[in-house]
């Protein structure tokens, strides 16, 4: 029996321990949120002071708005601390790790960041702590953080526990949440199986399927993206194939899923955008290319997925050359998924970028869009002119000097006002990406729709 983690068990069973997650984002803040409300010692910490300062003084994002009470309360009774550095404890300090982690270039590996945060935990660290990985990360990348554990002197799954635990959570999914989604974990030893099925009590109930070796967690965590892009690229592919036989994809999807098995429906739109299905598909094509391999299902995936905005986009030109009509389109919708906040790589900035390019007049509008946060857009979209002009709403005035609106999400809150848009005939065309709007023949605006 391994003393020095038995301990740690023990002392987690009376929450006699300190938990430190490390990175305050869509993950990992939600997370802190939970354990503190669940009795635990919690510190939060995050590099970013300004993120620091803003949860500090319960100015939450619209996706934590709902935790603010508690969040404010916590904060107020010293049970929840946030702070930009770790640090040490004597009692056993669990440190969850739900930092970035980005595609993989010349300059930036995708373990960048948690190398960063792990050090920061192990230069604190002592016999009986434990790491538990939640970022999305490439295969090889646990094995990594095993030989940092190492290089200070301890030894992994004895003095100190390393675990891996994915991140399933869906923003917006009504049905699978951070409480019910079911989690894939690796283990280094049974004592810190037993460690994180504790703490995972409080989160998902313990649902915890415990595999083999940090690689099959790895790549679950990656192929499960890959799954959601290739059919996501697949259903653009046939909504492009729609679009020329001029019959409606959705015609086609929901006869095809009446088939019991076998079966799954995805749904077109301008290809899929945010910081996981377009990214994590790219750490096995990271694998294989390091083992000489090809991944050609996943290379076309991404290349359909890029090439959307540019489809969207020369659909919209076509019809309004067609309709001898100004180049000018408003984009409604700029988070990468309706009915969020989250606007990283989404796919309204890209058709903004193809847009400008070929020299048309812009808007874009989106409820979720905050000016304070227009420099991160720029930064986290690429965006080539960042002079872009945003309409306060979506207005008669607002909309009348162009020709076409341009639906890429539809958020829940702008349902009525872009039917009303269509069914009062307020600008000439829409383009509506994801297929909701439903034709009416009494409007004279036109309506085309992706794939229909
Ligand atoms: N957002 C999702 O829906 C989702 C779902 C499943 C998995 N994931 C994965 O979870 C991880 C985190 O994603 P996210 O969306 O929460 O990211 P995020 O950008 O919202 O938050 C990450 C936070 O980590 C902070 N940070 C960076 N380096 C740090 C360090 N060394 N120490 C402390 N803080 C640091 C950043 O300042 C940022 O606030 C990624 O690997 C992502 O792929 C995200």
């Amino acid at each position: 029996m391994n003393l020095i983690l038995k301990k740690t068990l023990d002392d987690v069973l009376s929450k006699n321990c300190v938990i430190q997650v490390f990175g305050l984002g869509y993950v990992g803040f939600p997370l802190l949120v939970k354990l503190c409300t669940n009795g635990f010692h919690v510190l939060g910490i995050d590099n970013d002071s300004k993120k620091i300062e803003r949860i500090q003084n319960g100015e939450l994002l619209e996706s934590e708005s709902h935790l603010k009470e508690i969040v404010l309360k916590s904060i107020h009774s010293g049970d929840l601390v946030v702070d930009t550095q770790s640090a040490k404890s004597e009692k056993p300090r669990i440190g969850i790790i739900c930092v970035p982690t980005p595609i993989p270039t010349k300059s930036i590996q995708s373990d960048i960041f948690v190398k960063d945060a792990v050090k920061a935990f192990l230069e604190m660290a002592k016999k009986g702590d434990v790491i538990i990985l939640e970022s999305s990360i490439e295969v090889g990348t646990t094995s990594k953080m095993k030989s940092m554990i190492e290089s200070m002197g301890y030894k992994e799954g004895e003095d100190i526990g390393l675990c891996f635990c994915p991140e399933r959570i869906d923003p917006k999914n009504e049905k699978w949440n951070l409480e019910n989604i079911p989690r894939v974990i690796y283990c280094s030893d049974d004592l810190s199986f037993k460690i994180a099925k504790e703490i995972y009590q409080y989160i998902n109930n313990s649902n915890l399927l415990r595999v083999k070796s940090a690689e099959i967690a790895e790549v679950v965590k990656s192929f499960e993206n890959a799954f959601r892009l290739v059919n996501i690229s697949l259903v653009n592919e046939l909504a492009i194939l729609c679009d020329k036989l001029g019959i409606n994809v959705r015609d086609v999807l929901d006869a095809a899923a009446t088939k019991p098995f076998g079966f799954l429906p995805f749904y077109p739109g301008a290809g899929a955008g945010g910081h996981c299905i377009p990214k994590d598909p790219r750490f096995l094509l990271e694998s294989a290319k390091k083992l000489g391999l090809e991944f050609k299902t996943l290379e076309n995936a991404l290349s359909i997925n890029i090439q959307m905005p540019k489809y969207v986009v020369d659909s919209i030109e076509s019809l309004l050359i067609e309709k001898k009509l100004k180049k000018s389109v408003i984009i409604c919708g700029l988070s990468y998924k309706p009915d969020i906040e989250d606007m990283r790589d989404s796919p309204g900035f890209k058709i903004y970028n193809e847009l400008t390019e070929r020299g048309f007049q812009v808007a874009l509008y989106d409820p979720f869009f905050k000016n304070e946060l227009s420099q991160k857009y720029v930064i986290e979209n690429n965006i080539k002119d960042p002079d872009f002009k945003i309409l306060p709403n979506l207005s008669d005035d607002s909309i009348s000097s162009y020709d076409c609106l341009c639906i890429v999400q539809h958020h829940s809150k702008l349902k009525d006002r872009l039917k009303e848009i269509y069914k009062n005939s307020k600008i000439p065309i829409i383009y509506d990406c994801q297929g909701n709007l439903r034709f009416d023949p009494s409007s004279n605006s036109t309506l085309k729709i992706l794939g229909g």
